[in-house]
Formats: structure tokens, sequence, C-alpha cells
């Protein structure tokens, strides 16, 4: 019997259980099912590439300086150059993948990254969200890309994946492990990978340092409906699951250009001056972690 993609899924993923488990998922799952910012859909319109995370490197100043009847079209097309940047980054960080490689995206959005790591290593992705509208669109991306055959996205909750031990050489997070307890998302994740698989992680985490969540941190959690979670919680749950990291990069002061540039143009959302204070005095990170498998 053949099951329609999404039964299939939940058969196949979760041994009958539920993909959302909580009230709070449900929350998040509800989000992202009727999320249309224009800051996420008029970048992706741009080539196909449709990002949720947000972006590193200098912007051109030319762009701000554009005439007035073309200036927003250039602000637009930059940050998307930016979070583009951002995605390959991430790439660059997961080691050698080739073509017989099934890489898993974890909180896969609409799939940008997704459609840009298959491009660049020619191997299998499989992303994951609790958006069901997230998954027909991003299905309908692959067609359009001519790549279902080697992309496709799943209803699934990443905390339980439904796929086979040891089955992946590289699973990655781009600005997903807000939504979740590092702790289980890394058993599930040490299981999935193969031994000396690589995990890269790109998620913003508040500063131990500077003690409790700052005002401007908090101000992102509730904008978002997450739960941004510190530093030190990423290397100790890391660490229970077996991972060992090779690669810890401070993206702060590469991703506040971005920042600077979405506050001055049109698709900005009002978040932007919480994310430039709380780099700014220092009390939320921009970070990159490549970290290995080897069993727990
Ligand atoms: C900020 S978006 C990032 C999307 C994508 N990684 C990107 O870079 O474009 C967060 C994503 O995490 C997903 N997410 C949140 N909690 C999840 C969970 N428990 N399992 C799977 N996906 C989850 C959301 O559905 C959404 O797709």
């Amino acid at each position: 019997m053949t099951l329609p993609r999404q039964d299939e899924d939940r058969a196949a993923g979760t041994a009958g259980r539920p993909v959302l488990r909580s009230a709070y998922q449900r929350s998040v799952a509800a989000y992202w099912d009727s999320e249309k910012d224009p800051v996420n859909i008029r970048l992706g319109d741009i080539d196909g590439l449709y990002h949720h995370h947000y972006g590193v490197g200098e912007y051109d100043p030319a762009v701000v300086a554009a005439p007035a009847d073309s200036r927003d079209a250039a602000i637009i097309g930059e940050l998307h150059r930016l979070e583009t940047a951002q995605a390959d980054l991430l790439l660059d960080h997961l080691g050698d993948i080739g073509p017989g490689d099934h890489l898993l995206d974890a909180g896969s959005g609409r799939g940008g990254t997704s459609f840009v790591a298959q491009a660049r290593f020619d191997c299998q992705v499989d992303g994951v969200t609790i958006s069901q509208a997230q998954v027909e669109f991003a299905n309908a991306q692959a067609r359009t890309r001519g790549v279902a055959d080697r992309v496709r996205f799943h209803y699934r909750n990443m905390l339980d994946t439904g796929f086979g031990t040891g089955s992946r050489q590289g699973i990655w997070t781009n600005e997903t492990t807000m939504y979740v307890d590092l702790y289980e998302l890394y058993r599930e994740f040490a299981r999935l990978l193969s031994y000396g698989g690589r995990y890269v992680c790109v998620t913003g985490c508040s500063n131990d340092l500077t003690g409790g969540r700052s005002r401007a941190v908090s101000e992102i959690d509730a904008r978002y409906n997450c739960n941004i979670h510190p530093r030190s919680e990423y290397f100790k749950a890391l660490a229970a699951a077996g991972f060992v990291p090779i690669n810890v990069i401070d993206l702060t002061a590469a991703t506040i250009p971005y920042w600077e540039l979405r506050a001055q143009s049109s698709v900005a959302t009002g978040i932007e001056e919480s994310f430039l204070t709380a780099y700014r005095e220092g009390s939320f990170h921009y970070l990159l972690i490549a970290a290995d498998s080897i069993g727990s």
C-alpha cells in the first residue's frame, strides 16, 4: 500500500508517535505554517533559495547610495547575497562530503541551505521541519529545481527523526537549536551520524559571562517564540552526546553589517535594533560550531 507522503512520514518517522509532542511545539509549528515575512519571501524570490537565517560579511555600500528607484531592490539583493554567504560558510565546515553521502538539514525551513548543499556536494539531502506548509513549499522547490530525487523534505521532529542509525555523514542546524532541548537533540544526532560524522551548528546564543539573559535577548525570544540557550549549554550538551568540537567561530562581528543594512531596508521587521543592541553590548553571540561524533 502506498501511503500519502505525510502519513508515510508519520509512520516511518516516529513509530506511531505524533510529530508534535507539546503545546510549545504546536505553537512553533503554527508560527512557521503561517509565516510570510517579506524578508523571507522577497529575498528568496530572487533565485529560489529561500533562507530563514541571517547573513554574514560586509555589504557593498553602493547599494545604500543607489538612486531612489533602484535602492530597495539593490538592498534586498545584497541581503540575500549575505544570507547565501552564511549558508556557504556553514557548508564549508561539513568536511569531505561526496556523491554517495546522506545529509540531514535539521529544521529545514523553506529549504535554502539544503539546495545549496546538494548543488555543492552532489549528495542526498533530507530536510525535516515541523511545519507542514514548509515541507510542501520546499518539496515544490525541489521539483522546480529538478532535484526532487536528491533533496527531500519531511514533516518530522528533529528530536525523533526516524531515520536509520548511522545513516548520516553530516548534519547541520541553521538557526534551529533555540527551539529544542540540546541534550535531546544531540542524543538523536549522535544516533544518526556514522562514526566521525560531522555536525555543524550556526546559532545565536547568550553570553554566560554577562549573566542572565539581557532585555534585548528576551525581545528576540519573544519575537520568535524561541528559547535562546547560553553558549555553555552547547558545549555541555555536545560533550554529553560524544561530540568533539573541531572549529568554533564567533561570527558576531561578521553578522553586524547584515543587521545594519537590514535596519535600513523595506523588509525590516522591527527586531533589527534588538539584534544590534544584543550583539553590540556583548550579551549575545552569533556562533558556528563544527563537531565530530565519536559515539557516547
Ligand atoms: C529560523 S527557521 C530556520 C530554517 C532553515 N534552517 C534556514 O536556515 O532557512 C527555524 C526552523 O526550525 C524548525 N523547527 C523548530 N523546531 C523543530 C523541531 N522540533 N523539529 C524540526 N524542525 C523544527 C522550524 O519549523 C523552522 O523550519
